[in-house]
C-alpha cells in the first residue's frame, strides 16, 4: 500500500508507519513501559464497556461538533502532546499543527516539541494551540516558558503531573532511544536501513535546523537530544505540589488543566485549585505499568468533578467507538496520542489529518448505529460492562 487515503483503519495506518520509521522510533511511539501490564489492560478494558443501541430514533442528521473550553470544534478530540514528534517527520509538530486545523481541532505543543511553538503558530496559523508543560525544577525558567507559550498563541494550558521521572522504558535504552539519545552500530544499522526516513526526516532536519534539539528550552541549556541536559534546573520538578499550581493559577490567564489524573480526589482538588480541566490519563500506559486503564476510573471521576470541570481523557483511544464510550462515561472530549503520529509517520500532515478523519467518521457512525444524533444523547443510559469479562 503506498498511499495514506487508502488506509482504512488505525491498523493499517500502524502497519506504514512501522515500515517508514526506524525500530527505535517506532518502538518510542508504539509501547509502553517494564512488562507492558499496563498497555494490554487497556485493550482490555475499552472491550469491556459496550454499547446498547437505542432503535427508532432519527439520525438522519448527525452532528459531533462541540465546545471546549469555549471555542466550538468538528469532533470531540484533541491531538495529545507528545515529545520529538519532529524526530517521526521534519517538521513533524508543524504537520501536526496543520493536520489538527484541518480536522477542526485543537493541538496541544509539548514542552519537548522539536519545533518551537512560534514557528508552529506561524505555519498553521489556523491551529488552535495548546501548551503542555513539564514543569521545571527552576520554577522562574518554567514560569517563563510558560509566558512564552503563551505570547505565542496558546490558548489553553495542560501541565502534566505524571511524569516526575522518566518511567522505565528498558527498550528505549536497549534501541539507544532515551534522552540522550545514544548513537551505536545497532542504532546506525536500524537508521540505514530506512532510507526514506533517513534522507525526508533526519537529513532533511539536520541540514535545515542542525541536529534537532527541544526547541522550549532556555538557549543556555539547550543541547542537541543526541546530549544530556546540561542543568538539572531544567529536569521536570520531582518536588511538584499543589502550591505549584496555584502559582500557575495567578500566572495563566486562561483555561488551565491538569493532565494525568487516575483518583477522585486528585480530580477534587484540582477543582478546589480553581483548575479548569482535569486529563484523566495513564500518558498512553507509557509510565506506571500497574495503573488502570483510564477508562475504567473515568466514570466516579465524572461523577465527583464532572459538573464543575472540563473532564477529557486519554489513553488507548483508536476508534469512534472509543470516543463514544469515554463521552457516554462523563467526558467531555478525548486526546489521541499514538493514533496521529502513525498516521503523519504514514503520510505527513496529509496522514495524521487522515487519521483524525476515520475516527470522525467512525464516531458519526457509531452515533447512527446507537440512535444518537448529536453527542448529548451518549449518555450513561447507552452504556454497561461487559457482563462476560
Ligand atoms: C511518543 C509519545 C510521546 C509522548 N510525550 C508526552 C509528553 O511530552 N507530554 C505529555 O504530557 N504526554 C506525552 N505523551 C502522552 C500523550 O500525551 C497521551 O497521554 C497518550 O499518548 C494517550 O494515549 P494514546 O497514545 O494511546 O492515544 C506521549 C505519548 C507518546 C505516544
Amino acid at each position: 500500500m503506498t498511499d495514506v487515503f487508502a488506509t482504512l483503519n488505525y491498523h493499517e495506518l500502524r502497519a506504514m508507519a512501522q515500515r517508514f520509521l526506524p525500530r527505535g522510533v517506532f518502538e518510542y511511539i508504539d509501547r509502553g513501559s517494564e512488562d507492558e501490564h499496563a498497555l494490554r489492560e487497556l485493550a482490555q478494558a475499552w472491550r469491556h464497556w459496550q454499547l446498547r443501541p437505542q432503535v427508532m430514533v432519527d439520525v438522519a442528521q448527525r452532528d459531533c461538533s462541540t465546545t471546549i473550553f469555549g471555542r466550538q470544534q468538528a469532533s470531540p478530540v484533541v491531538i495529545a502532546p507528545t515529545a520529538m514528534a519532529g524526530l517521526v517527520r521534519h517538521n513533524g509538530e508543524v504537520l501536526m499543527a496543520q493536520a489538527a486545523a484541518q480536522a477542526g481541532v485543537p493541538f496541544c505543543v509539548a514542552t519537548q516539541s522539536i519545533t518551537p511553538i512560534e514557528r508552529i503558530a506561524a505555519m498553521a496559523p489556523e491551529a488552535d494551540l495548546w501548551f503542555q508543560l513539564y514543569h521545571w525544577e527552576d520554577r522562574a525558567l518554567a514560569h517563563d516558558l510558560v509566558r512564552r507559550a503563551h505570547d505565542a498563541g496558546a490558548r489553553v494550558l495542560v501541565l502534566t503531573a505524571d511524569t516526575v521521572i522518566a518511567a522505565n522504558r528498558e527498550y528505549n535504552t536497549r534501541n539507544g532511544f532515551g534522552i540522550p539519545l545514544q548513537p551505536s552500530v545497532r542504532g546506525a544499522w536500524d537508521v540505514l536501513s530506512h532510507p526514506r526516513w533517513l534522507v525526508s526526516t533526519l537529513l532533511r532536519s539536520s541540514l535545515c535546523d542542525g541536529v534537532p534539539t527541544f526547541a522550549h528550552y532556555p538557549p543556555e541549556f539547550r543541547s542537541a537530544v543526541t546530549r544530556p541536559s546540561i542543568s538539572k534546573r531544567i529536569q521536570v520538578a520531582q518536588s511538584l505540589s499543589w502550591d505549584d499550581i496555584a502559582a500557575l493559577r495567578k500566572l495563566w490567564p486562561g483555561p488551565l488543566v491538569l493532565k494525568g489524573v487516575l483518583r477522585v480526589e486528585d480530580a477534587r482538588r484540582a477543582m478546589d485549585c480553581g483548575l479548569d480541566g482535569v486529563v484523566v490519563s495513564s500518558h498512553g500506559a507509557r509510565n506506571v505499568d500497574s495503573a488502570p486503564a483510564p477508562i475504567d476510573v473515568l466514570p466516579d471521576i465524572a461523577d465527583a468533578v464532572g459538573k464543575h470541570l472540563t473532564v477529557l481523557m486519554d489513553s488507548g483511544v483508536r476508534r469512534g467507538s472509543d470516543v463514544a464510550k469515554a463521552l457516554a462515561l462523563g467526558a467531555r472530549g478525548v486526546m489521541v496520542g499514538r493514533l496521529p503520529l502513525w498516521g503523519m509517520a504514514a503520510g505527513g500532515a496529509r496522514g495524521a489529518a487522515h487519521a483524525l478523519a476515520l475516527l470522525r467518521q467512525e464516531l458519526l457512525s457509531t452515533m447512527a448505529l446507537t440512535g444518537c444524533p448529536s453527542l448529548s444523547a451518549l449518555d450513561a443510559t447507552l452504556i454497561q460492562k461487559s457482563l462476560t469479562q
